[in-house]
């Protein structure tokens, strides 16, 4: 049993709620690691959590019953509940200072899931998933998903007219979900976070292309995508 103490007051912001104790038991097979979360945006706390290493995240993904991939809320569940362990990624993680890199980690009829590895300021374009459904973690480092509303958009003459919404926190305890109403999105690592990042996508079903936009110039248009490496070897 690990116990971690976390009573303390946040002196900085009185709306922050007492801090209650915590006990957390460490059950095999998965493993407990100590988390820094900060809370309120200005004090952190260290925690202990479950991490689940990928290969266990794999099969009990693979477990899950067909219909959870078709809404969004079971697989984000699944994602919260099942932190995966940062080191267990490492043969999976491969990094490029030139674009974020995209492993294919397993796939099957049903979904791919695939870890992308961003430097320190690298973004992707704002993209759909063609009409797929998909989850994010991010078991290393902190991300951001900004969203957008397509106001229009005509492909066969390339133009769109895309608005930003909102942005989004991804990390350790916080996975999120593409809405299915409003899939276009971009993720970035922002030089100010100033650290590497991984993300873990699961995609359902599996594709190979998307349609990205640019709103500086009113245009989408549809790109092949393309793994930088599979099941830990280059593609
Ligand atoms: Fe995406």
């Amino acid at each position: 049993m690990l116990t971690t103490n976390i009573s303390k007051q946040n002196p900085r912001n009185p709306l922050c709620p007492p801090r209650a104790p915590l006990c957390l038991s460490l059950l095999s097979p998965w493993i407990a690691h100590i988390v820094r979360y900060t809370f309120c945006g200005s004090t952190s706390m260290s925690i202990a959590v479950k991490q689940t290493p990928i290969d266990s995240f794999v099969t009990e993904l693979r477990k899950l019953p067909d219909s959870a991939f078709d809404q969004v809320e079971q697989l984000r569940a699944f994602l919260q509940d099942t932190p995966v362990h940062p080191e267990s990624l490492t043969s999976y993680l491969s990094w490029d200072r030139q674009h974020y890199t995209r492993n294919l980690i397993d796939k099957t009829p049903l979904y791919e899931l695939i870890a992308i590895c961003w430097e320190v300021g690298q973004a992707s374009s704002v993209h759909n998933h063609k009409d797929q459904n998909c989850w994010m973690a991010v078991p290393i480092g902190r991300l951001l998903v900004e969203n957008f509303h397509v106001v229009h958009q005509d492909f066969a003459l390339g133009k769109s007219e895309i608005q930003a919404t909102d942005t989004v926190e991804m990390n350790a305890a916080h996975p999120c979900a593409v809405d299915p109403l409003e899939p276009v999105h971009r993720v970035v690592n922002p030089r100010e976070f100033n650290q590497r990042a991984v993300s873990l996508h699961v995609y359902s079903r599996p594709f190979d292309s998307c349609i990205v936009y640019s709103a500086e110039h009113g245009t989408c248009g549809e790109i092949q995508l393309h793994y930088t490496t599979q099941y830990g070897k280059p593609s």
